[in-house]
Formats: C-alpha cells, sequence, structure tokens
C-alpha cells in the first residue's frame, strides 16, 4: 500500500524534469497519496534533505528547465555505507516507493538500492543523450536537439559569410542521437558518431571530392563522444590534411542541457510522471517507463541497463544520402 512516495531527480539535470516532478505529484495527490521531494537526488536522501510536497510546489513549474529539487551524481551512493544511510532516512520519513528521474546512473543506482533493501522504485528516463532502452525518446532530447538546432543555424549564417568548415560539438557522452538529430536537421554535411567507426577518412575524402567543396560552406556535427576524439582534436587533424579550408570549431556544451522544455518534452514528462505514480500503486517495482510506438512500456532495470539503445541507422544512411 503506497501511503507515501519520494520523487528525486538525479545525474545531468534535462529540460522537463520540472514538469515530471509536477505530474507526479498531481497524480498522487489525485489517489491520496503524499508526495515527499528529495532535493540533490540520492545525495539528498542521503543526508536527509527532504521536502515535503504540495501542489503549490509544483504550480507554474512546467514550462521551466533543470529541476526545482536540483540533481547531483552521488559518490556516496555508490557505496555501501551511503545506501545504508538513505534505507535509514527512508525508514525515519515513512517512504513506501521512489520514483527515480534520471539516466542510465540513475537507474543503476536504484536497481542496487532495491536489491538491497527491496524499496520499491520506478525510474523514469530523464537525460537530453536519449540513450537509454527502453523508451524512444528520454525526457529533455527534443529539446536539446532542438536548442543544438537553433545554435547550428546561427553559426551556418557565419559559415557562409566566410565560406568557413565548422566543426560543431553536440553533447551525447557515448551516444550519437543529438549529432545524428542535429545534424539531419540543420543540413550538416558529415556527422561523426561513437556507434559508427572510421568516418573521418571518409569524411576527408568526401571534402576533397572538389574543388567546389573546398570552396563552399559547411557543416559537420561532431558527437562528444566520438571516437577519434573532439571536435577540436578532429578539426587539427582535418586541418593537418586539408589545409585549404578556413576552419572554425564550436562546442555548444551544457547550453544544450537548458532552457524551456518543448512541447514534446513536456507531454512526454507528464505522461511518464504520471504513469510512474500508477506502477507504484499496481505494486511494480524495479522497473523504469517508457513510451514506445506512443505507448507506456515498462522494463526492469536490469534490462534497461543491459541493452544497449541503437541510432536510428535508416536516419544515418539518409543523412549519408543528403550530404553527398
Ligand atoms: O548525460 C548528459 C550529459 O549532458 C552528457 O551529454 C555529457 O557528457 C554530460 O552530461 C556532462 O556532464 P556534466 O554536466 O557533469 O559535466
Amino acid at each position: 500500500m503506497m501511503k507515501r512516495i519520494g520523487v528525486l531527480t538525479s545525474g545531468g539535470d534535462a529540460p522537463g524534469m520540472n514538469a515530471c516532478i509536477r505530474s507526479v505529484v498531481r497524480t498522487a495527490k489525485f489517489h491520496g497519496i503524499e508526495v515527499i521531494g528529495i532535493k540533490r537526488g540520492y545525495q539528498g536522501l542521503i543526508e536527509g534533505d527532504l521536502l515535503p510536497l504540495t501542489t503549490d510546489h509544483v504550480a507554474n513549474i512546467i514550462q521551466y528547465g533543470g529541476t526545482f529539487l536540483k540533481s547531483a551524481r552521488s559518490e556516496a551512493f555508490r557505496t555501501k555505507e551511503g545506501r545504508a544511510k538513505a534505507f535509514e532516512v527512508i525508514q525515519e520519513f515513512g517512504i513506501d516507493g521512489l520514483v527515480c528521474i534520471g539516466g542510465n546512473g540513475t537507474y543503476t543506482g536504484a536497481g542496487i538500492f532495491y536489491d538491497e533493501y527491496k524499496i520499491p522504485s520506478v525510474g523514469v528516463p530523464g537525460t537530453i543523450d536519449n540513450d537509454l532502452y527502453g523508451t524512444d525518446f528520454t525526457i529533455g532530447f527534443d529539446t536539446a536537439v532542438n536548442t543544438a538546432l537553433d545554435a547550428i543555424d546561427r553559426i551556418r549564417d557565419t559559415a557562409d559569410a566566410h565560406n568557413r568548415l565548422f566543426f560543431i560539438e553536440v553533447m551525447g557522452r557515448d551516444s550519437g542521437f543529438i549529432a545524428l538529430q542535429s545534424g539531419i536537421a540543420g543540413g550538416a554535411e558529415g556527422i561523426l558518431l561513437p556507434e559508427v567507426m572510421s568516418d573521418f577518412d571518409e569524411l576527408l575524402q568526401h571534402f576533397n571530392q572538389s574543388d567546389k567543396r573546398a570552396k563552399a560552406f559547411s557543416i559537420v556535427i561532431v558527437a562528444e563522444g566520438e571516437e577519434s576524439g573532439h571536435a577540436i582534436d578532429i578539426a587539427k587533424r582535418f586541418e593537418a590534411a586539408n589545409p585549404n579550408h578556413d576552419i572554425r570549431v564550436s562546442v555548444l556544451g551544457h547550453i544544450q542541457r537548458g532552457g524551456k522544455p518543448s512541447a514534446n518534452d513536456r507531454i512526454l514528462a507528464s505522461f511518464l510522471g504520471n504513469a510512474a505514480v500508477e506502477e507504484l500503486i499496481k505494486g511494480k517495482a524495479n522497473i523504469c517507463v517508457g513510451m514506445v510506438n506512443q505507448a507506456l512500456f515498462t522494463c526492469s532495470f536490469k534490462e534497461a541497463i543491459d541493452n544497449k539503445k541503437t541510432i536510428n541507422f535508416d536516419l544515418w544512411n539518409l543523412s549519408k544520402v543528403l550530404s553527398h
């Protein structure tokens, strides 16, 4: 029987996390369940940094990026002692279940905590990287792609005005989802992703194809997790091999993590926050919720962690055709 649930955001913040917390609180209240907000993710849980949440706390937050509960990557929660402390706090505050919003690290922590203490937890995918199995899209991804795209469009103006070749680095720790989507939408001439090997030589060849290519402006998107290095290293190698180009590098960085969540992210966050509470009420535990083909999908934390979500290779092939 769920009487009181805790909600936390952990790992990198993502636009839409506030909309998700709002949905958790409103769904819980709808069912007469109390909600405790846990500040700074698992770190706040260990330290007992908790805040009982009313619907007032989540009024007028749906439109904001970041997370009003704040987030952290907790080293202490990786230790047995840290988790033991977190369990004490859970007991002290009478928390019957947890909603953990975050990425891979968040799911890993929730899974281990469940194995050790059997506290029912449901994970909600919140990360701009979109690198989580069990959902077509993660909360924050759509906004991040659009933020990156807006920056790419602006850089394109300068690239065009000066006939420059721009290497633009986008986020994605080990994955190229942001790079692929923003690259296609931004009309990039090259996209370098960690999922696809040895593209650098192909890219060189591509730009050596004709003089026309050497003179026209171009945009190449590099995922930060790209195997051959960061955009700055790749640009240096490119320049050494091909000095005819006027090259610049732009690293978009954390600008992609902030800002107003898109409509899609707010809707996804609302849907998944609601689903997480409903699953806890049904007695489910040790699972995460996602949206696959417009419908709710659930799987265990283990399944979500063990399976790697792949990029859409049809989109990858399309990017090749369009930049030919
Ligand atoms: O996981 C989201 C993400 O923004 C990655 O794309 C990036 O590699 C990482 O977080 C950056 O983390 P931090 O904000 O801790 O530097």
